[in-house]
């Protein structure tokens, strides 16, 4: 009983929301990565990963579809519960992929199954202004929350793509007032995809939870990628803010820490990952 408490006096605390909102506050950056299995889980951890996502990309890099879409929860909560056995310090975050927060109570059963069978401590879901009814209420239920905005990769057959977000002035503005609206419903997190560098300061600097990026600049108070384009596993064509942490190490657990320290020294991301 208690596990938590035993191990929060132990050289490796376990990584929670208070630890990250700390973070925020002392300047100390987010190291953040997707993890999709148990072995993979017990590298990042070695790795001093601080947050792991059990993202739906795995729809893309395990079972090679071309988008998020076709992602049930049931997949989610299949490598949720892998993951989560090969964890000890990281902070266990799962997505709620598409159509599975249509409405409060959908979204609310789907969020505690994440918690409950996977193993999460957080859900994650995509949106703007229209989620906060949904936030308020997931919030209002104790469930640990991080909203994406930028780039939403479920809505890519809406909006035509994986394209920068927020270049134009209303919609830089829009997006920010959308973050803060999500705060203010109870979001515990903002992450921001492939937006300009400037907005993702921006919005950093307006919001009191932490903020991490991914093709959002260096001024989040965090950056997360994915595991196997930080691996050099994904094939093809790259989105600009990879980096491949495999060039110069002999393994992955080499090439992951060497992530998470470009991340904590800030060397990563470089003004070339950058919009
Ligand atoms: O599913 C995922 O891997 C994500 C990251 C791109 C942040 O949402």
């Amino acid at each position: 009983m208690y596990t938590q408490l035993q191990l929060r006096d132990s050289a490796r605390p376990p990584v929670n929301v208070s630890t990250l909102r700390r973070m925020k506050e002392q300047g100390e950056k987010i190291a953040s990565i997707t993890c999709y299995d148990a072995s993979f889980a017990a590298l990042v951890d070695a790795a001093d990963v601080d947050v792991v996502l059990v993202g739906d990309s795995l729809g893309m890099v395990i079972q090679g579809y071309d988008t998020t879409v076709p992602v049930t929860l049931d997949n989610v909560i299949y490598h949720c519960k892998a993951v989560a056995r090969g964890l000890v310090r990281p902070f266990l975050m799962a997505d709620m992929p598409f159509m599975t927060y249509t409405s409060r109570e959908q979204a609310l059963q789907n969020a505690v199954r994440l918690m409950q069978e996977g193993g999460a401590k957080m859900v994650k879901l995509e949106g703007g202004a229209g989620q906060v009814e949904i936030v308020e209420f997931l919030a209002k239920h104790d469930i640990p929350l991080c909203a994406h905005l930028g780039l939403k990769p479920q809505s890519v057959h809406k909006t035509g793509g994986f394209r920068v977000q927020g270049r134009e002035d209303a919609a830089a503005e829009q997006m920010a007032r959308d973050a803060e609206a999500l705060q203010d419903a109870g979001a515990d997190i903002v992450l921001l995809e492939c937006i300009p560098a400037a907005l993702g300061a921006a919005i950093t600097r307006r919001l009191h939870v932490p903020v991490i990026g991914i093709g959002a600049g260096p001024d989040t108070d965090g950056q997360i990628l994915v595991l196997y384009d930080v691996l050099d596993i994904t094939p093809g064509r790259k989105p600009r803010f990879v980096r491949n942490y495999m060039a110069g190490h002999d393994s992955p657990l080499a090439g992951i820490r060497a992530y998470v320290e470009a991340v904590k020294s800030r060397a990563y991301p470089a003004p070339e990952h950058c919009f």
